[in-house]
């Protein structure tokens, strides 16, 4: 058994006694990092993700400059697509784009069944190297982006603002669309697992836009297939962390898929979601990020009013509700980490 110097984010998640609150944050590997874009200054974004070696580097970057309790591998949700043989652009400023997106039956046939240790090769072997270089400081997470998630960046091929595309596909073809889910499902299954098996500590699915769809849509089209995943995954006692943004029905429900965490995003209250599952998942999160906009004094007290709002006890991992922004100061982020781990024990003291 691997022996890390720093376990209290797996012990978070776990529900385990800590003596003070853990962090790590969304998107700490990034662009508000002058470190990070120095990296970026001489490597494309997914030269970045296929090269070990630069991955491992930006990977470890928030550790060493940050503070944060965990790693999170750097990749991108959108690798799966990639391999799945859809061509990827990132473009400044527009975000990821794909220029042949999924529409219909005939694009369906043109992906290609993945193997992760083969197509996504690269992300395990960046995985491997980056456990070799934090020799045990922190634990190391692993990710993916939800099926929900991932259809609806195959389907619309670039950011949207009414989700049209993917819309019109589950209620045009559901099928179709069904169809998509479930083989995503098995891809993303194979593709934690193997994270998992390559050295990651703990596993997170990101359901971005699960928050787009009705109740009744989200239980149809997103929630079965991450439930399906977690089911799936071959793992010891990795925990898994499910994150869907802006979506605050059918709480039950989502602690139903088996995830050991909940991540929570900051228009939800971490008090009054304790109160109804608390005995049954950790809660992640969820510190507004426009927050580190303002002066330390403030970050300062909406970080206490965070620990307070989860109260004391065990079950916390301290995060933003969705990721840094790549406009912040890393001064600003430097402080929020320092004050979690200053301001927490006293939660922890019993
Ligand atoms: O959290 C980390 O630090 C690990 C790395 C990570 C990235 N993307 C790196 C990245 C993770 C976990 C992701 C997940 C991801 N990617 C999500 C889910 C999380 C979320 O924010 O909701 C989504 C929706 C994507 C898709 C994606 N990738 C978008 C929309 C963009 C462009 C806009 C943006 O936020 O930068 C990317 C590119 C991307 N992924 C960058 C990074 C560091 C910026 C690339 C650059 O350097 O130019």
């Amino acid at each position: 058994m691997e022996k890390l110097k720093n376990d209290l984010f797996l012990r978070a998640c776990k529900r385990q006694p800590v003596e003070r609150t853990p962090i790590w944050i969304m998107r700490q590997a990034g662009r508000y990092l002058p470190e990070y874009q120095a990296v970026r200054a001489k490597a494309d974004f997914l030269t970045m993700c296929k090269t070990p070696e630069l991955a491992a580097e930006v990977t470890i970057q928030p550790v060493d400059i940050i503070g944060v309790d965990a790693a999170i591998i750097f990749s991108d949700i959108l690798v799966i697509p990639e391999a799945m043989g859809m061509q990827l652009e990132m473009h400044e400023g527009k975000g990821p784009v794909f220029y042949n997106p999924i529409r219909s039956e005939s694009d369906a046939k043109q992906l290609k069944k993945v193997v992760p240790e083969k197509e996504l090769e690269y992300v395990l072997d960046a995985v491997r190297l980056t456990k070799k270089e934090l020799d045990g400081r922190v634990p190391l997470i692993g990710f993916s982006g939800s099926p929900w998630t991932l259809l609806t960046y195959m389907v619309e091929g670039r950011g949207s603002k009414n989700f049209s595309e993917v819309k019109k596909l589950i209620y045009n073809n559901s099928k179709l669309a069904h169809r998509l889910l479930n083989d995503l499902s098995d891809v993303i299954a194979d593709y934690l697992s193997a994270k998992i098996e390559a050295g990651c500590n703990a596993v997170q699915i990101f359901d971005t836009w699960g928050g787009i769809l009705s109740q009744k849509d989200f239980l149809e089209f997103s929630l079965p297939y991450v439930q399906k995943i977690i089911s799936q995954i071959k793992r010891k006692d990795e925990p898994v962390i499910f994150f869907a943004k802006g979506v605050h029905h059918n709480l039950e429900k989502m602690v139903d898929t088996g995830a050991d965490v909940l991540g929570l995003d900051w228009t939800m209250n971490l008090g009054e979601v304790r109160k109804r599952v608390g005995d049954r998942v950790a809660l992640q999160g969820n510190l507004d990020p426009t927050v580190l906009y303002a002066d330390r004094n403030y970050i300062k007290q909406e970080v206490i009013s965070v620990l307070q709002s989860f109260g004391e006890g065990n079950g916390h991992i301290f995060n933003l509700g969705h990721g840094v922004l790549p406009d912040v100061d890393p001064e600003n982020v430097k402080a929020l980490v320092r004050f979690v781990k200053e301001e927490s024990k006293i939660f922890h003291c019993s």
